[in-house]
């Protein structure tokens, strides 16, 4: 049921924003990090995304990244991307902030994307720090190398205990602070900056809608919680909105 009310926010809104995580693209068999069957319930962060353990042993780090790869090579957008991609033509301003680093969003149409903690799709040279695209599964060897000057190459990705990219930040930040409406979708609110996003929004007196299967530390504060699946939560209020 999605109420009236959020229907009239939505039709008079110029700036909209969606922070989405994991959960947006476990519909799309991509496992998420917390809960019951996440990642983080199987492997230990720290062995495995951070600066520490890619130093300490690069082999095994490609190796879980190589199994990402496989897992989100397969993966199709759901419903909750290509909704979210439909939106990006409807409203004057549509940006999406994602922490996912599966690219679904760009798969599923949108364009305005921010990638807070980077792309699987992207490696960068340790040495030189420029970033390539790799979309080979399963890579072609492990670690790989940089052709330019044969030094490690590295996910370019954001690791714990790595900052985000300045522009990043700073972007997603200007989003937030702007947003007439701010959907929250499938992430647990937990790990920071991305977590803060939404109380700028609600600072600039914009309104923060929260879709998730359970409630989170953010639930309290959203202006709208809907409980359940991001695939099925967004085309019924695009139904409702466009219909
Ligand atoms: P989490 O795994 O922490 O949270 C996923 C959230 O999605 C949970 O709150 C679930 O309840 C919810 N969820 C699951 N399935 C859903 C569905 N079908 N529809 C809607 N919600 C659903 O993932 P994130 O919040 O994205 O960072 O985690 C944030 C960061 O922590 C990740 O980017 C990653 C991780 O460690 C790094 O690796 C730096």
């Amino acid at each position: 049921m999605v109420p009236e009310e959020l229907i009239n926010f939505l039709r008079k809104a110029k700036k909209v924003s969606v922070l989405t995580g994991a959960g947006i693209s476990a519909e799309s068999g991509i496992p998420t990090f917390r809960g019951e069957d996440g990642l983080w319930k199987k492997y230990r962060a720290e062995e495995l995304a951070t600066p520490q353990a890619f130093a300490k042993d690069p082999v095994l780090v490609w190796e879980w990244y190589n199994w990402r790869r496989e897992i989100i090579g397969k993966a199709k957008p759901n419903m909750g991307h290509i909704t979210i991609a439909k939106w990006e033509k409807i409203f004057p301003s549509f940006w999406v902030i994602t922490q996912n680093i599966d690219g679904l969003h760009r798969l599923a149409g949108s364009k305005n994307i921010v990638e807070l903690h980077g792309n699987i799709w992207k490696v960068r040279c340790t040495r030189e720090g420029i970033v390539m695209e790799n979309r080979d599964v399963p890579l072609k060897e492990i670690p790989p190398k940089c052709e330019n000057c044969g030094a490690l190459l590295r996910p370019h990705v954001v690791w714990f205990g790595e900052s985000l990219s300045i522009e990043d930040i700073e972007m997603a930040e200007e989003i937030s602070n702007s947003s007439d409406v701010m959907f929250v979708v499938g992430t647990s609110s937990v790990v920071y900056p991305a977590a803060s996003l939404p109380f700028l929004t609600k600072r600039r007196g914009g309104i923060v809608v929260e879709i998730n299967i359970s409630e989170t530390t953010l639930t309290p504060y959203a202006d709208f919680f809907f409980k359940g699946k991001a695939g099925e939560i967004l085309p019924e209020i695009d139904s409702r909105l466009n219909g």
